[in-house]
């Protein structure tokens, strides 16, 4: 063995289960912002385009990901959204002074348009209420537009707008990040708690068989978390079925050990909200358990450090478009480790955003779609992270890193998917210089065999893709044993890593 590896060890058996993946966790967000719609999803004109100007090629990558869920119409935009302003005739629809974003909206896609195009990738809707700027009555007429089969003022409005079925959308946000300044209509904890039970009280009398999220913290460094989570909980708690969790991470002082350690800080952030929903569930005697949905998600900061100017008041500006580099599709690779350990918590999660800001798949105007770096891990958990997550007992070496004590070179989560037939080791190796000889005890799962050893590696950190090349991009590892019950593998430096198992074989 050369002094540049080091070895680390993974058992892991059909009995350690963690939980039932919910398929959900590998979910979206399309918002309107910057390109993300407008030049984005939907650009009429474009050679792919479809009869209604949405982008076929877009389509296609969407699709590729197999994302079962998708937040809509935000994010920061929702709270300043008229919904009504977004259904009808396209050629009478208002152009409005967007406040979020300080740009123009033209509504020329709106509910039925978005949830079209959400059905034809396969998606669900994650449909998000204005709690900034409006309330309860927008909120129960825009379910009843949505959900409610006929013979009503608003149903029949859908209908006459030539959707004659409902929408059947399932999953409603109670509001978006009202905790934060920037926010329009921003409220404190007691003033949110009041209008989020209020609103999916009447909600629920609509359709009561939907699922509502309850607002939580923008992020874990907001001042006023966790006791937001406590307060807005209290009122919630009855109403709500998931609390609302964000998280965004970046490098900004160039300290890669460190920021490939972030997960930790995630892993604490999703601990400390399950606490707090349960003290608010010991408070109120509560059979209920709350569950989290990671709605927002993502390393985002490259757009923030650059100086590009954008003018305000136009439509689909280039905003947050964050360019991937392969250590940031590492840490994402941490992060849906992460969630799927807590699979027993942890029921949706939205990678923000999905085409153009701060996303894996980006658009030319007029051009091509291609994939971010930060594509390949969250395909891959995605495809193969379908299951059941069990705990893998890990043995690694560990380091110190700037904000963090006590990392794991190997960071890893396992999914089983009896259907199929098949296990698969989720790892990624932190350690920037040494290879990992990786030794797994899987003698639990009896005449499996090597399906795959999918690896995403560089070495250059700062290795980006571009419309024109695709540095970043998987590759099969060679080497990779799987014999008498132990995997037994030499793991690249700083890589991500997808082991497969089965019953079957690609071979
Ligand atoms: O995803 C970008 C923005 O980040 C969202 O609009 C907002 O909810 C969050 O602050």
């Amino acid at each position: 063995m050369s002094q540049d590896t080091i070895k680390a060890t993974l058992i892991v058996d059909k009995s350690f289960v963690i939980a039932e993946v919910d398929k959900r966790i590998y979910g979206s967000f399309i918002e309107h912002l910057g390109r993300a719609v407008y030049g984005g999803i939907y650009e009429p004109g474009h050679s792919t385009s479809d009869i209604h100007g949405f982008r076929g090629d877009v389509k296609s990558l969407v699709r590729e990901l197999n994302v079962p869920i998708i937040r809509y119409p935000g994010g920061n935009f929702v709270s300043g959204y008229n919904w009504e302003d977004g259904v009808g005739p396209v050629e009478d629809r208002a152009r409005r002074l967007e406040l979020a974003w300080r740009t123009i909206e033209p509504n020329e896609v709106g509910t039925n348009e978005f949830m079209n195009w959400a059905k034809e990738v396969g998606s669900e809707v994650m449909m998000a209420v204005n709690l900034g700027t409006r309330g309860v009555d927008a909120a129960r007429n825009l379910l009843e537009y949505c959900n409610h089969p006929g013979g009503t003022y608003w149903s029949d409005l859908r209908r006459k707008h030539g959707v004659e079925q409902p929408h059947q959308i399932k999953t409603w946000c109670l509001g978006n990040e009202m905790d934060g300044p920037w926010q329009i209509g921003q409220k404190t904890a007691v003033e949110y708690g009041r209008l989020a039970y209020e609103t999916g009280k009447a909600m629920r009398l609509v359709d009561p068989s939907i699922e509502l999220v309850s607002c939580g913290s923008s992020s874990s460094a907001m001042p006023t978390f966790p006791e937001w989570e406590a307060v807005t909980l209290d009122h919630t708690y009855d109403v709500a079925d998931f609390v609302s969790l964000h998280q965004y991470y970046g490098n900004r002082d160039k300290d890669t050990a460190n920021f490939l350690a972030r997960s930790m800080d995630l892993e604490h952030f999703i601990n400390t909200v399950t606490s707090t929903c349960d003290y608010i569930k010991a408070k109120k005697r509560s059979k209920k358990t709350m569950y989290l949905s990671f709605d927002e998600w993502n390393v985002w900061y490259h757009s923030n450090e650059s100086d590009t100017k954008i003018e305000p008041w136009t439509v689909g500006p280039p905003q947050l478009e964050d360019q991937y580099n392969f250590e940031d599709a590492l840490l994402i690779g941490s992060m849906l480790i992460t969630f799927l350990r807590h699979a027993d918590r942890v029921k949706m999660a939205c990678l923000a955003q999905l085409v153009n800001v701060i996303a894996p798949i980006m658009t030319e105007a007029g051009g091509t779609a291609w994939k971010q770096t930060i594509f390949y891990p969250y395909l891959h958990t995605s495809l193969y992270g379908r299951g059941v997550s069990l705990q893998p007992i890990v043995n690694s070496p560990k380091y110190d890193a700037q904000d963090y004590t006590d990392v794991p070179y190997l960071d890893s989560a396992i999914v089983y998917n009896e259907e199929a037939d098949e296990l698969t080791i989720f790892a990624v190796n932190r350690h920037l210089e040494a290879g990992m000889l990786l030794k797994c005890d899987v003698r639990g799962f009896e005449g499996y065999t090597l399906i795959e050893h999918i690896v995403l590696q560089h070495d250059d950190l700062l290795a980006v893709n571009t419309a024109q090349e695709e540095k970043v991009k998987p590759a099969k590892a060679t080497g990779t044993v799987c014999k008498d019950g132990f995997v037994e593998t030499l793991v690249s430096k700083a890589s991500w890593n997808v082991i497969r198992l089965g019953k079957g074989s690609l071979n």
